[in-house]
């Protein structure tokens, strides 16, 4: 019997179905929100690595609410790593919380309480799992 889907899961198959490329949502909201971050981006080619940073971080998040094979401790290189393009921790941890805010706003009434209390606790958890790294690195 196959393994049952997580909340997480569930609700990024829900968003493909409304939407293919959530990219250039997440990235209205991020600067939107925070528009300091538009000048962080390169002026030329920027698209591509911004779909790309976009499908590592879902790929990133779905390993830490899953299986945890691996793919999550990106998040923790990345955050060092993304010291060199002026990007705070803060800010970097941030978001996941852009992710989450506009699959909210897409699912709409689908976005159940139970995907809602599962994007909380991950959410939290990877707020706590980049503050270690930042202890661990000084930084
Ligand atoms: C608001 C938070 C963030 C900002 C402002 C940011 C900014 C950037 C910038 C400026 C670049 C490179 C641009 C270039 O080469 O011109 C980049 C690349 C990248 N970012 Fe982020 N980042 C953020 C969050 C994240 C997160 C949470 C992850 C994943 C866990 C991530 C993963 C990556 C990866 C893998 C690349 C390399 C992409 C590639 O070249 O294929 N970033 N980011």
């Amino acid at each position: 019997m196959p393994a049952a889907i997580n909340p997480i899961q569930h609700s990024f198959e829900l968003a493909a179905e409304r939407c293919g490329d959530l990219t250039p949502l997440v990235y209205r909201r991020l600067f939107s929100e925070h528009p300091e971050a538009e000048a962080m981006f390169r002026r030329e080619g920027s698209d591509l690595v911004k779909g790309s940073m976009l499908a590592l971080a879902i790929e990133a998040m779905l390993d830490f609410a899953g299986a945890r094979s691996g793919h999550f401790r990106m998040i923790e290189c990345e955050a060092a790593s993304h010291d060199a393009y002026g990007t705070p921790r803060k800010l970097f941890g941030e978001f996941f919380g852009v992710i989450a805010d506009t699959m909210r706003e897409l699912l709409g009434d689908d976005w159940s309480p139970e995907i809602e209390q599962a994007w909380r606790k991950l959410l939290a958890e990877i707020d706590q799992f980049i503050a270690q790294g930042e202890l661990a690195t000084g930084g």
